[in-house]
């Protein structure tokens, strides 16, 4: 037979004042944790970018509602909350320390962005931002130059911005600054090195050849044997532009797109005749 014990009931209201207490304790804990500027982090301490700064860094990447932002090393979450709210993009903040990550989970919800911003708790090394259309970082030389390969793979055009560090040799393609704050910006650059077989100009096909480095390329066109130099070449994310002179003297300027193995647009003579050219990798 099961004997009542006076003792039961009263164990349970004790277990409930305790789990409530704790509970108030933890939501206490979480929204007292306010960060302090330059404390230390994982791989480097925490100060957040001026928000002056970070809205001309996010104009100079042209942020859109179609782009998904990844900050590397969130902080209090500012750029992933800005990219949301003032641009329309998607984005996410990723966060060693899991306070800081949690503080910056609340500010995301007290910015009222919650739908379009995620905190990840996690290490810069070990996350997959690859998705990402838009990469924003600050944190300094030596780490951007780590995470230099993994962005160089990444999908042609993807921007990449950086609060007040570079990236070695890979100059950036334009540089931002807020009173004594400054930003670049680079765009992952298309692979072009190479031979490509050029249709569609007027004389028949000829060979395109493209020397690269980063975003830095010159080359030449050939036909026979004739040869033009490709003159102010410049390569931006996939946007392709050169000129080059015929052998009649005549400046051509061709506008175009990179797409893996093909190369579309369109050259221009100094006459203004437009012809669509296309060129595919050999
Ligand atoms: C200089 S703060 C930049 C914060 C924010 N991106 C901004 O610009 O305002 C760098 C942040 O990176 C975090 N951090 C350091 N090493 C990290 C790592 N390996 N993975 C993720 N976050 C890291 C730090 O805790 C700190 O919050």
């Amino acid at each position: 037979m099961m004997r009542f014990s006076w003792l039961r009931p009263m164990a349970w209201v004790g277990f409930g004042v305790a789990m409530l207490w704790s509970g108030l304790g933890l939501a206490w804990a979480d929204k007292a944790y306010v960060p302090e500027r330059g404390q230390l982090g994982k791989d480097v301490i925490w100060i957040p970018t001026p928000k002056g700064l970070i809205d001309k860094m996010l104009a100079a990447a042209k942020v859109t509602s179609s782009d998904r932002l990844f900050d590397l090393g969130a902080g209090d979450g500012i750029i992933a909350i800005t990219a949301a709210k003032e641009f329309g993009a998607q984005s996410v903040g990723i966060e060693y320390n899991p306070q800081m990550a949690d503080y910056a989970r609340r500010m995301v919800q007290e910015a009222g962005v919650g739908d379009k911003v995620r905190i990840i708790t996690g290490d810069i090394f070990k996350e997959d931002f690859t998705s990402a259309t838009v990469v924003t970082l600050y944190l300094l030389p030596d780490l951007n130059m780590r995470l230099r390969p993994t962005l160089l793979r990444m999908k042609p055009g993807t921007r990449v911005v950086s609060h007040a560090f570079t990236m070695g040799d890979w100059e950036p393609d334009e540089h931002v600054v807020h009173e004594s704050a400054r930003g670049y910006l680079w765009v992952v650059p298309a692979s072009v090195e190479g031979e490509w077989m050029l249709t569609g100009m007027e004389g028949g096909p000829a060979r395109l050849n493209f020397q690269q480095v980063l975003q830095k390329i010159g080359g030449t066109i050939t036909r026979g044997s004739s040869s033009m130099h490709l003159l102010g070449a410049r390569l931006l994310g996939e946007e392709l532009n050169f000129q080059f002179m015929t052998p009649d003297r005549e400046v051509h300027r061709f506008n175009g797109k990179v797409s893996g193995p093909q190369i579309t647009g369109m050259v221009t003579s100094s006459g203004g005749l437009i012809t669509p050219v296309q060129a595919r990798k050999r």
